[in-house]
């Protein structure tokens, strides 16, 4: 167990973690800062959630809380916690009475100026974190669900409460991309994003391809991390990267994106064998989220691919996170860092709350959120990419013939072939293609599947994109 020494702050008379910050201190700027309250009153917020990442912030408060306080420049103040079960055992040591498992009292308690949502899920924190806004109360969440999903609704809610929205844990990690895109690439037209967005899935190809083990056992590990979900198959089929896929395009483009629009391929099909044949080749296996813009259409995309061994994306290991960027006027770019665990997270998450005192001290006027504008979205038959196919073959005369002429009838052109012995008298086969049109693909498999002289077709992996 990982304890935090917490200390009580008392004078209020209300019970509060006054876990860092003492009375007085904290640099002030006269000229920006006005306080909220009475001199030296500290800015007080809510968690909702004790888990992973709360766990963090709490340690990560306390541990800089000299930085913390100079930035806000001021106190702040935990002054209560939302949990399902206030008797369970915890990653860090708080004071009982901090712990509600109502979230009214903490809705309804006006001298709590900040909501820090960190339950995950949809209904209970979407819910949550409507009525924290509508109340005027500044939100920080890092809930890449509702923020992919209902964003709409939130940011209906904080023009509606004039309060301020906070998310950039929701993408990233500890990687601040949220406030990158929305704040230092504004005067950018974004082409493309690439990302490594999923700690937990490049947690695991990392653990393959360095020993050898099974998906199951890494993933037990990266559970043991705190990186997964809390259902994981959210991680390994691919819908947290294609919300956080959703989340950066909206803010890059401007558009009303949605992870329905994200076509979706997680890593289960991912095995022991194509890592090897992968390394073998000169590639490494990542799960890509690709986000691409021509004229006004937007085409989002979720799934495993090779990417070369000299690309800066191929050496993003373990629960890291990468968001190669490529724009006018920047060229290309790439943010990396720390992509899932708590103090990773914390680190996202604390510089939201250091926002968002900042926004209670100053009472300034809360942002109104994105306008977006119409964009088009893109199918992925019209994705054009290159293929990596490992088939089992009979080691025979003229399946070799039978297996091109299924490719060239659906316009499909292979650039190389590589045939190896396997059990029996069979043979294993990779063939890589040039670059061509999902659907034309889609239909070539199909057909070199129903073959006679094809036993299996083992795996079907695209290639990144040639210009990345
Ligand atoms: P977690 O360890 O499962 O913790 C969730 C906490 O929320 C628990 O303390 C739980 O209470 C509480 N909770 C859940 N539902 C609740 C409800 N209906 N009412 C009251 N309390 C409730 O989750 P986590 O890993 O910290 O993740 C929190 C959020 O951050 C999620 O949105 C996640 O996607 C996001 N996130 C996580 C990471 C990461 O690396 N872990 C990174 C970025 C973003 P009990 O303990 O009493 O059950
Ligand atoms: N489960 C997520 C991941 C947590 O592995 O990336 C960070 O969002």
């Amino acid at each position: 167990m990982v304890v935090c020494i917490l200390t009580r702050e008392g004078g209020s008379g209300v019970s509060s973690l006054g876990v860092w910050f003492p009375q007085q201190g904290g640099a002030e700027d006269p000229l920006t800062v006005r306080e909220s309250g009475p001199h030296g009153q500290p800015v007080r917020l809510a968690l909702l959630g004790l888990g992973t990442v709360s766990a963090g912030v709490l340690q990560v408060l306390a541990r800089n809380r000299a930085e913390i306080e100079h930035h806000v420049g001021g106190r702040i103040e935990v002054a209560r916690i939302l949990v399902r079960d206030t008797a369970k055992v915890r990653r860090v040591e708080v004071p009982s009475d901090l712990l509600t498992t109502d979230v009214n009292t903490i809705l309804s308690d006006p001298r709590i100026a900040i909501v820090v949502e960190l339950m995950g899920g949809v209904d209970r924190a979407l819910s949550s974190i409507q009525a924290a806004l509508l109340a005027g109360k500044a939100v920080v969440t890092a809930n890449k669900d509702v923020m992919a999903e209902f964003d709409q609704e939130v940011w209906a809610a904080a023009r509606k409460g004039g309060a301020p929205l906070y998310f950039e844990a929701s993408v990233g990690g500890g990687v601040p991309v949220v406030r990158a895109l929305a704040e230092g690439l504004a005067g950018n037209r974004i082409h493309r994003i690439a990302g490594i967005l999923n700690g937990t899935t490049n947690f695991i190809l990392s653990r393959m391809s360095a020993e050898g083990g099974s998906q199951a056992e890494a993933l037990i590990t990266a559970q043991l991390h705190g990186y997964a979900e809390a259902d994981p198959s959210a991680d390994l089929d691919g819908l947290d990267a294609a919300r956080k896929i959703s989340i950066l395009s909206s803010i890059a483009y401007a558009a009303p994106c949605h992870p329905g629009q994200v076509y979706r391929e997680g890593i289960r099909g991912i095995t022991p064998a194509d890592i090897e044949q992968a390394a073998h080749m000169g590639w490494t296996i990542k799960l890509l989220a690709i986000s691409e813009r021509a004229q006004n259409r937007v085409t989002m995309r979720v799934h495993p691919a090779f990417v070369p061994a000299q690309h800066p994306l191929a050496a993003v290991a373990d629960a890291f996170n990468a968001v190669y960027i490529q724009g006018d006027p920047i060229g290309k770019m790439m943010l990396y860092g720390p992509g899932a665990g708590g103090e990773a997270t914390a680190s996202a998450v604390v510089a939201d709350i250091v926002r968002a005192a900042r926004w209670v001290r100053r009472g300034a006027v809360a942002p109104e959120g994105p306008v977006r504008t119409l964009v088009e979205f893109g199918s992925m038959d019209d994705v054009h990419s290159r293929f990596y196919l490992r088939l089992r073959i009979p080691d025979r005369v003229g399946v070799l013939g039978q297996i091109a002429g299924a490719f060239g009838r659906n316009g499909v052109s292979i650039l190389s072939v590589l045939q190896t012995p396997a059990a029996g008298d069979s043979a294993e086969l990779v063939i890589v293609t040039h670059q061509v049109r999902e659907d034309r693909m889609q239909r070539a498999v199909v057909e070199v599947g129903t073959l006679n002289v094809v036993e299996r077709v083992a795996s079907v992996i695209r290639l990144a994109p040639e210009d990345l």
